[in-house]
Parts: structure tokens; C-alpha cells; sequence
């Protein structure tokens, strides 16, 4: 079995806008994903281009950071056993016409860009990720029973 790991997840303004964050929340429970830090913002554009920074030059950037920045989003660190392989999966493919069925992004997303949830995608990019949002101190410990 894989170690437990954590990982960034965010609920983006689609997701919020929608009125899906308890359904998003539920699959993230089901799939034994153990949320340990969650809080809500709205981010200024710059804060959103320091995150996608690996994504500066690509022609879907300026656009990606308007939008995130345009309503209310969720970062929350899960944390579990190959928690960033598991979320990926629980998400789906980033586009919600390709991602399978019964995932995230099939269910809540509405296309390319509003895909209604964002994951780390490695082990470096979750570490850079958890620190953008969270400080040590604001990430609990408690067990499920
Ligand atoms: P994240 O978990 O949000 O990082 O998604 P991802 O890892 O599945 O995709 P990627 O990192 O390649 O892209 C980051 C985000 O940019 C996506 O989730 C989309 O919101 C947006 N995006 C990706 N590709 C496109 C595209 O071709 N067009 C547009 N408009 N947005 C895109
Ligand atoms: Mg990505």
C-alpha cells in the first residue's frame, strides 16, 4: 500500500457557484480522503498566477487566472494513503467530456477550464501547493473512528 501522503485540493468558483460543494466534499469522504485543513478565500488574480506559475506562457493562462479569481474557491489538504493518486482518480480527466464517468469533473465540471476541482499532481507540486495556502500551524490530526 502506498504511504499516506497529502495533497492540495481546491474547490474552484464554478464548484461554489454551482452549489455542489457538499457533493464534491461527499466523494472526497468516500473515498477515504481525510480532510486536515480547509478554508474558503477569494484570490486576486496575482495570487492565482503565483499557484498556476508552472502554467505562465501556455494560451489558456490569462484565462485560467481570471477565472479563478473571479468568485469564491475552497483549498482544503486531504490527506491518506497515495492521497495524489487518489484524488487525481476521484477527480477525472481535466476535461469533463473525457473524464469517466462518476468522476468529479464528469459530474460537476462544465468544460476545459471550468472543471470544478483542482489537484496536485506530484509529490513536488503538492509540497509547493500545501505551503501556498497553508501554514503548518492551520493542518489538524484526528482519527477517523
Ligand atoms: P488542475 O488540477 O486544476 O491543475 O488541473 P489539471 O492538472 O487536470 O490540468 P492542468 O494542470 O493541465 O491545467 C490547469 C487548469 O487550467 C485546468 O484544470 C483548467 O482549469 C485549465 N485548463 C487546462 N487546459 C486548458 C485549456 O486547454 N483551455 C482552458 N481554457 N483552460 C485550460
Ligand atoms: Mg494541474
Amino acid at each position: 500500500m502506498a504511504a499516506a501522503e497529502r495533497t492540495l485540493a481546491m474547490i474552484k468558483p464554478d464548484g461554489i457557484e454551482k452549489g455542489v460543494i457538499g457533493d464534491i466534499i461527499k466523494r472526497i469522504e468516500d473515498a477515504s480522503l481525510k480532510i486536515v485543513g480547509i478554508k474558503m478565500h477569494h484570490l486576486k488574480k496575482s495570487q492565482v498566477e503565483g499557484f498556476y506559475a508552472v502554467h505562465k506562457g501556455k494560451p489558456f493562462f490569462n484565462a485560467l487566472c481570471a477565472f479563478m479569481s473571479s468568485g469564491p474557491s475552497i483549498a482544503m489538504v486531504l490527506e491518506g494513503d497515495g492521497a495524489i493518486a487518489n484524488w487525481r482518480e476521484v477527480m477525472g480527466a481535466t476535461d469533463p467530456d473525457k473524464a469517466a464517468p462518476g468522476t468529479v469533473r464528469s459530474d460537476f465540471g462544465t468544460n476545459v477550464e471550468r472543471n470544478a476541482v483542482h489537484g496536485s499532481d506530484s509529490p513536488e507540486t503538492a509540497k509547493f501547493e500545501l505551503s501556498y495556502f497553508f501554514d503548518d500551524n492551520e493542518i489538524v490530526t484526528y482519527e477517523w473512528v
